[in-house]
């Protein structure tokens, strides 16, 4: 298969000439480049020259992870043989950023092909979703061939706004509830997150929440974040994220960042890695707006335990600290944090899970208590904060700071 020459695009801009292997993908080379400020963020360019092995990682990020819940059976059935090449099926096209590419020899223009202001066809989307494709061509040029992540999803368009539904995982099939119990702790808590909603298709449940990025905008990683300066060993992970948004001038993130501590402590999350959060910025003007609204906090309340292992502390915890016990220390200030807006919570999550053909009782009520303890656990820590600052001593936090492993009792 031919070598295919495209422009790296950004929205309107093109940012590098680049070359892709025609029966891998992969950019083969890169050519001119043409505005090196347009380069994605994180991505070394130095006398002219990117640095091909990092482009080339963002570039494969842009495709579905190989690791998706049934990719290959999708790939066998949309005759695509990686995901790599399905991305260039869509030219690289996003829901989450302004990123394309566009054939040298073609005269295409952003406005024409964009999924934020044009339709795009639901046969990947349903294909990756087991069903078969709405009609006998299929149609590839879908924001799907671009999503990331581990669990089945796709892109909507509902009363006209790009969403994205995504399903669950395992045998309680929990993400999608623990999405709308964290929008829920978030919104009592003033925590700007992105809003998602329960819905039930053929029986398995699935979360809805709407795009936060516009044709405007853009969301970038931290993981790109803190590929833009070299992390010194004796800088931690939370510094340096905290030191390079202040270096490009994004406001308001050490707040941000308390926040999605203090949420991921609640909801006890085990996967908030450095693609589950990020930034914000202007696509056309590169000006950073801000932390990125919480997304994907499903990794949490003990989503693939089994119900006797509810309320275990024993688990792993992202992105700075291996423990959430550890990561919360990080916390610069609690003053915005009223965890009395929390009261009866469980009570909503009893309600939301009412009707789960996968959650049971049992299982419904041990999270419902577990919720509850982590929330005592947490005002715990604050309480003793508040004496240390007044100097009347710190010892309530210590007994529950070591306390260790498994503690279905809580506090
Ligand atoms: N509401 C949204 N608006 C824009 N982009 C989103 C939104 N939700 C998720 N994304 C993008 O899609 C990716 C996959 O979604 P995510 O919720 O993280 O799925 P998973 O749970 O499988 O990791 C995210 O890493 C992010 O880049
Ligand atoms: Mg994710």
């Amino acid at each position: 298969m031919a070598n295919r020459n495209y422009i790296l695009m950004h929205k309107h801009i093109p940012a590098a000439d680049i070359q892709l292997d025609g029966a891998t993908g992969v950019i083969r080379s890169i050519g001119t480049i043409k505005n090196p400020e347009h380069i994605p963020v994180g991505i070394p360019v130095k006398n002219g020259i990117a640095d091909r092995q990092a482009l080339n990682s963002w570039w494969a990020g842009r495709a579905i992870p190989a690791s998706r819940d049934r990719i290959q059976d999708a790939l066998k059935k949309l005759g695509v043989s990686s995901t790599q090449l399905l991305l260039e099926k869509c030219l690289g096209l996003s829901l989450s950023d302004q990123y394309w590419i566009c054939p040298v020899s073609e005269n295409i223009q952003w406005e024409d092909i964009n999924f934020f202001q044009n339709d795009f066809s639901d046969d990947v989307g349903n294909i990756l979703f087991g069903r078969g494709p709405s009609s006998e061509r299929m149609n590839m040029m879908s924001p799907d061939n671009t999503s990331d992540g581990w669990l089945k999803k796709k892109w909507v368009i509902a009363d006209g706004k790009r969403c994205l539904l995504k399903g669950g995982s395992g045998a309680t099939q929990q993400e999608p509830y623990n999405e709308v119990i964290a929008s829920i702790i978030m919104k009592r808590l003033g925590i700007p997150h992105t809003s998602y909603s329960l819905t039930v298709q053929e029986d398995y449940p699935y979360s809805l929440c709407e795009d936060f990025i516009t044709s405007d905008s853009e969301l970038i990683t931290a993981w790109y974040i803190m590929q833009t300066e070299r992390k010194p060993n004796h800088i931690s992970i939370h510094q340096h994220y905290l030191n390079c948004c202040s270096a490009l001038g994004i406001p308001g993130i050490q707040l941000a960042v308390d926040q999605m501590i203090v949420l991921d402590y609640i909801i006890f999350n085990e996967d908030r890695h450095q693609n589950n959060f990020g930034v914000l910025r202007d696509a056309e003007t590169l000006k950073y707006t801000g932390a990125a609204p919480i997304y994907d906090s499903g990794t949490s309340l003990w989503f693939d335990k089994p119900a006797t292992m509810i309320g275990s502390v024993k688990a792993v915890c992202k992105p700075f600290k291996t423990s959430h016990e550890e990561q919360i220390k990080l916390v610069s200030s609690f003053d915005w944090l009223e965890l009395e807006k929390l009261d009866n919570i469980e009570d909503e999550w009893m309600e939301l899970t009412k009707n789960s053909l996968f959650l049971d009782e049992n299982r419904r009520r041990a999270i419902a208590n577990a919720l509850r303890n982590r929330i005592q656990r947490l005002d715990k820590i604050l309480r003793s904060s508040i004496h240390m600052v007044s100097g009347t001593g710190g010892d309530v936090v210590e007994d529950i700071k070591y306390s260790g492993y498994f503690d279905p009792s809580g506090p």
